[in-house]
This record gives structure tokens, C-alpha cells and sequence, in this order.
């Protein structure tokens, strides 16, 4: 066995680190998108899923309007808190912050390339440093019992080997962090904007899948490129977890098969209508709150993609939600015109199929 394993089952004995959470399927942190509205709307498709806040930096709780960044709905857990800092004194005040808030894991974010991240030394930068990253969670993990996790790239810039992600690792795994998720591409800091950072440097699943096999004592969730549930199945026998961002965001309907298929819950999926009828009264009460419509329903667009109606729900949110005033009116009229579109279909499918009969007879 490794020796950073013995270490580490030794410090899940401590009490640093241990981790209650089903990793299996987690939904990414991903800023400007998975606020809180958008995580409540996600947690209405699945029970199970882990989910991300957008990153929020130290400074930001420190200088800013703390309580409203906190801010999140009993519904959303199992939730946890992506923290962006570098002082391991700070993170440490924000992980205690997070913990008496109620989140159930802080994460530390190693990946994100940006200039504006990068300028304040985090983010994915922070790969070049690794014993500060290790000072950062074990400042963490000293003032508070939730996971300390961190979220990292297999690289960045002239980091070409497997031993680079190791020696990135190592350190990290020593002061008592036991959750690696870890996106499967390189990051180059100069050169590359952020969503090229999500597209250009090429997936490696295999040094993802070999660190569970030289770790196994780490919990390790691969992130990066994964578009279905049967792709987090072909990854889920090599790794303890799949992370998903842009396919949930995108097409959010993929959650609703998480708890049945990945999860194993006995349960029928929530259908549509379900979740809709669910989300009127949060919405109704978001509204009384002074938040605007379209802040929730942005989130939302995609919810009908490649069912009858999904073009008209979408237009209709798009053209009226942002309107001055807009109430819940304009989210159930989106509803009845996919309920309408959908309605017509069945009935063109009726009369087809009647046609038919008749023809047969
Ligand atoms: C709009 C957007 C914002 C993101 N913001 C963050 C962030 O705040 N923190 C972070 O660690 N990663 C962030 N990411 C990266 C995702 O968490 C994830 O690692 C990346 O999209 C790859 O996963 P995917 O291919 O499943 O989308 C962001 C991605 C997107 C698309």
C-alpha cells in the first residue's frame, strides 16, 4: 500500500475527513449557473445527486454580503460549499462559516483557469503550489468536522506526467484530505480562455481511473467530457464517483434517471409535470421574495429539450421572463403551451393510428 493511504486510513479513524456523502453522481459547481435556484430546481429531478455551489471566494464572504452567499434552501441537501482562496487562514474562516451554515462538504476549487481567479492566486493555478494547497485544507479540516475536498485538473501548463499529479496529491492527501475530484484535462493558465479550457486540452480518463488503483484508500470522482448515465457507468467501476456539469445543465431531464439508475432507489422518476407543479410554489415564493423571474426560470430552458413543445416553452421564458414585473403567470403559460403542443401531438399520433385501422379493416 501506498504510504499516503496508510496515512489516510488512519486519519478517517481520526475523524478528519470521514465521509458520510454517496459521491456516485455529483453535479458540478459551475459559476453563474448552479445558484441556488438552479440547485433547487436540479433537486426536484434527483434525491441522490451531490451538488456544487458556484464558486465563491474567500473574499467575497469575508468583505461581502456573506449571509445572502450563503444562502440555500433545507431542500438542496446534500449540498456543498466551492470555496475559491488561497489563505489558509481565510478558507479556514469560510469552511467554519459553511459548516455552521449547514453545508455538508467544502471544496476547495483547484481547476478553474481564469485570468480574474488566477490574479487573485486560485483556482487552478493553485496546481504549481501544492504544500499551500495542503495548508489551505488542513486549516480547514482543523476548525471543522464537514469533508474538506478539493477539485483539481490532472495538470496545468508544463505539467506533462503522471508523477506531477502525484506529487500534487501526495501532500494534499497527507493533511487529512480524502476526496479528490478531479477533471480530467489539463488546463493552460495563458492562451486559452475558460471554455477552452473546458474543451481544448484533451480528456485522460486512464490517469483518473490509475490514481483510484495506486489510492484506493482516496475517494476519487472523475469529471469531464460525460454526456449520460450510461457513460457514469462505464467510469463507475474504475472510480468512487462521476461529476457532471454542462450535459445536466443543458439537458437537466438526465437527473431525473439518477436515483433510479445509478443510485438504485426503488422509486418511480418524478415526470414532468411533477416537477413542474413542485417548482410553482417555489418560484411563487422566490417572486414574494423580490427575485426576479428570469433568474429562475434561465435555469429552467432546457428542461423540454427534444420533447413537442420544448421550442415554445423555451422562446416563451426567453422573450417574457425577464420582463419588468414578470410574475408566475408567464412560467405557467410556458407549462400550458408544451401541454398544449404535447396534447395535439397525441392526438395527430390518435388519428394516425385510427387511420390506419380503418385502413386495415
Ligand atoms: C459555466 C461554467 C462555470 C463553471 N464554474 C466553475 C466553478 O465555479 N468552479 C469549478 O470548480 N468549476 C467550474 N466549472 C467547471 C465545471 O465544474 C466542470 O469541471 C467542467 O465543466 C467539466 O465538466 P463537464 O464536462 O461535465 O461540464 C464551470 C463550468 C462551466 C460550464
Amino acid at each position: 500500500m501506498h504510504p499516503v493511504c496508510i496515512i489516510t486510513v488512519f486519519q478517517c479513524f481520526l475523524g478528519g475527513g470521514i465521509n458520510k456523502i454517496n459521491r456516485l453522481f455529483s453535479v458540478a459547481p459551475m459559476l453563474d449557473w448552479s445558484d441556488r435556484h438552479c440547485r433547487y430546481f436540479w433537486r426536484l429531478l434527483t434525491k441522490e445527486a451531490l451538488l456544487y455551489t458556484e464558486m465563491i471566494t474567500t473574499g467575497a464572504l469575508i468583505h461581502g454580503d456573506r449571509k445572502r452567499f450563503l444562502e440555500f434552501s433545507p431542500e438542496e441537501h446534500p449540498v456543498a460549499l466551492q470555496l475559491g482562496g488561497s489563505d489558509p487562514a481565510d478558507l479556514a474562516r469560510c469552511a467554519r462559516w459553511a459548516q455552521e451554515r449547514g453545508y455538508d462538504e467544502v471544496n476547495l476549487n483547484c481547476g478553474c483557469p481564469s485570468d480574474r481567479v488566477q490574479s487573485g492566486m486560485f483556482g487552478a493555478c493553485l496546481m504549481a503550489h501544492p504544500q499551500r494547497v495542503a495548508d489551505c485544507t488542513k486549516a480547514m479540516l482543523d476548525v471543522c468536522d464537514i469533508p474538506v475536498t478539493v477539485k483539481h485538473r490532472i495538470g496545468i501548463d508544463d505539467m506533462e506526467s503522471y508523477e506531477q499529479l502525484i506529487d500534487f496529491i501526495e501532500p494534499i492527501a497527507q493533511a487529512g484530505c480524502t476526496v479528490f475530484i478531479v477533471h480530467a484535462r489539463k488546463a493552460w493558465l495563458q492562451g486559452l480562455s475558460p471554455k477552452e479550457n473546458r474543451e481544448i486540452p484533451p480528456l485522460n480518463y486512464p490517469w483518473v481511473y490509475r490514481l483510484k488503483l495506486d489510492f484506493p484508500h482516496l475517494t476519487i470522482v472523475i469529471n469531464g467530457g460525460i454526456h449520460s448515465l450510461s457513460e457514469c457507468n462505464t467510469h463507475l467501476p474504475r472510480v468512487d464517483g462521476v461529476m457532471v456539469g454542462r450535459q445536466a445543465y443543458q439537458d437537466p431531464w438526465m437527473l431525473a434517471q439518477v436515483d433510479n439508475t445509478l443510485f438504485g432507489i426503488d422509486k418511480p422518476p418524478p415526470s414532468r409535470d411533477d416537477v413542474m407543479n413542485a417548482l410553482f410554489p417555489y418560484v411563487e415564493a422566490q417572486l414574494s421574495r423580490g427575485v426576479h423571474l428570469n433568474h429562475i426560470t434561465r435555469h429552467i430552458l432546457g428542461f423540454y429539450q427534444g420533447v413537442p413543445g420544448a421550442r415554445k416553452f423555451r422562446r416563451h421564458l426567453s422573450e417574457n421572463a425577464h420582463r419588468e414585473g414578470a410574475g408566475l403567470d408567464v412560467l405557467r403559460e410556458a407549462y400550458a403551451l408544451v401541454s398544449q403542443t404535447q396534447a395535439q401531438h397525441r392526438s395527430v399520433s390518435t388519428s394516425q393510428l385510427t387511420g390506419n385501422e380503418s385502413n386495415g379493416q
